[in-house]
């Protein structure tokens, strides 16, 4: 029987907390089920600098090549903020050099989450933003800083956009059928050209219905009526802010999952947060995200999605029995939500056995 080979990149501060939480869910939710794994932890950021003064070596990244999929935590923090080279700059170099263009991140209010939002719900959230991962600001260059002044360069070709936004369709079909395109294309060039490129695209999805928002325009309303979204499809940086905001609607940062993908090779699942260094130490981050992106690495890498929405539905009945990280308002742990989601997944499978005898 084949093995399902899974990179494991626990990283800095509150990484390794909620990777342990991931990896123990991910242990109980494959219980008894043929679906066999093997997990290989490399050190990747912080943890690799101070080990190898690389935020991504070599024997890291080959790992990464030869896996079916990245399980990655969070890295970074305040003691490599002046390093050479940072954790960031070993993320951004993993996303590149596995040609990881697309980065989905899911926006879903569900009924359990409700009472966590901080707006006001009438009708169902649930919207996913396709983020450009790969070009862009963060990658092109001239970039350079001297005492005087600094450069970054924003730029796209045809082939990066085409790329993404066929990812963005193809997922519309699957879901509400409907792309928002957002950019800045009163003022830049390149928003200005994604529009072109993008409308072009949407003629081949004629069961598709497509429009455009300035970002200024959807920071509004992400929180004014988030109800009205299906796929939010963007560049790398207003994709990376957006984002952030979105997952408060929700209720908190601490619970949302994302998947990145290229055309070949393993995808990289990652909760969108960062290392939380406020909080490490503490047994007090949200491991909400992580199981999440174990339950997307399941249903996505090895078409697991009855795995995924076991792991998904435990997690709805721990909010609903009040056991959450103080992120959410609640007085839980990690190790105690974790815990409870462990549990709800083993009584969900007895039940299971039981109605199948
Ligand atoms: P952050 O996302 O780490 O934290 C922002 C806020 O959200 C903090 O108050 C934090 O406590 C809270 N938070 C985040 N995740 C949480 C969780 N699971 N449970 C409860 N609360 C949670 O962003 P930051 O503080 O701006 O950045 C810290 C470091 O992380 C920086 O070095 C940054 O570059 C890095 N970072 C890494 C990634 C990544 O690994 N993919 C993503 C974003 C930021
Ligand atoms: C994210 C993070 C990264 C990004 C940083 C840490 C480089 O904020 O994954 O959202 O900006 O992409
Ligand atoms: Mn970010």
């Amino acid at each position: 029987k084949q093995i399902a080979k899974i990179a494991v990149l626990s990283g800095d501060y509150i990484g390794p907390e909620i990777m342990k939480a991931g990896l123990e869910v991910l242990a109980a939710v494959s219980q008894n089920t043929g679906f066999n794994y093997q997990i290989n932890p490399v050190a990747f950021g912080g943890e690799a600098i101070d080990k190898y003064s690389d935020p991504l070596p070599d024997d890291t990244l080959k790992t990464c090549q030869q896996s079916d999929a990245v399980l990655l935590a969070a890295i970074g923090g305040p003691n490599w903020d002046q390093a050479p080279k940072r954790p960031e700059d070993g993320l951004l170099e993993i996303r590149q050099k596995l040609s990881l263009f697309s980065n989905i991140r899911p926006t879903h209010i569900s009924t359990a989450m409700q009472p966590y939002s901080p707006i006001k719900i009438g009708q169902p959230v649930d919207f996913v933003i396709i983020r450009e991962l790969t070009s862009g600001i963060y990658f092109e260059k001239p970039r350079m800083k001297n005492a005087n002044e600094a450069v970054d360069t924003m730029r796209y070709n045809k082939k990066e956009i085409q790329r993404v936004a066929k990812v963005a369709f193809d997922m519309a079909q699957r879901r509400k059928k409907h792309v928002t395109l957002v950019d800045k294309a009163n003022v830049l060039a390149t928003s200005k050209f994604w529009r072109e490129v993008v409308s072009k695209v949407a003629q081949d999805y004629p069961d598709v219905t497509y429009d455009t928002s300035y970002v200024d325009a959807m920071a509004m309303k992400i929180i004014s009526e988030p109800e009205k979204f299906d796929v939010i499809l963007t560049e790398n940086l207003f994709g990376d802010i957006l984002s952030d905001e979105a997952a408060q609607i929700t209720g908190s940062l601490g619970t949302i999952p994302s998947m990145s993908t290229g055309q070949t090779g393993p995808a990289l699942y990652e909760p969108i947060h960062g290392s939380a260094p406020d909080i490490a130490g503490k047994n007090i981050a949200d491991p909400i995200s992580m199981i999440k992106s174990v339950a997307m690495i399941l249903e996505h890498s090895f078409d697991h999605y009855d795995l995924a929405e076991k792991i998904n539905s435990a997690i709805d009945q721990t909010i609903q029995a009040k056991i959450m990280t103080p992120d959410l308002g609640g007085e839980s742990t990690t190790a105690e939500v974790t815990e409870k989601i462990i549990n709800s997944i083993q009584e969900s499978s007895e039940e299971y056995v039981t109605n199948n005898v």
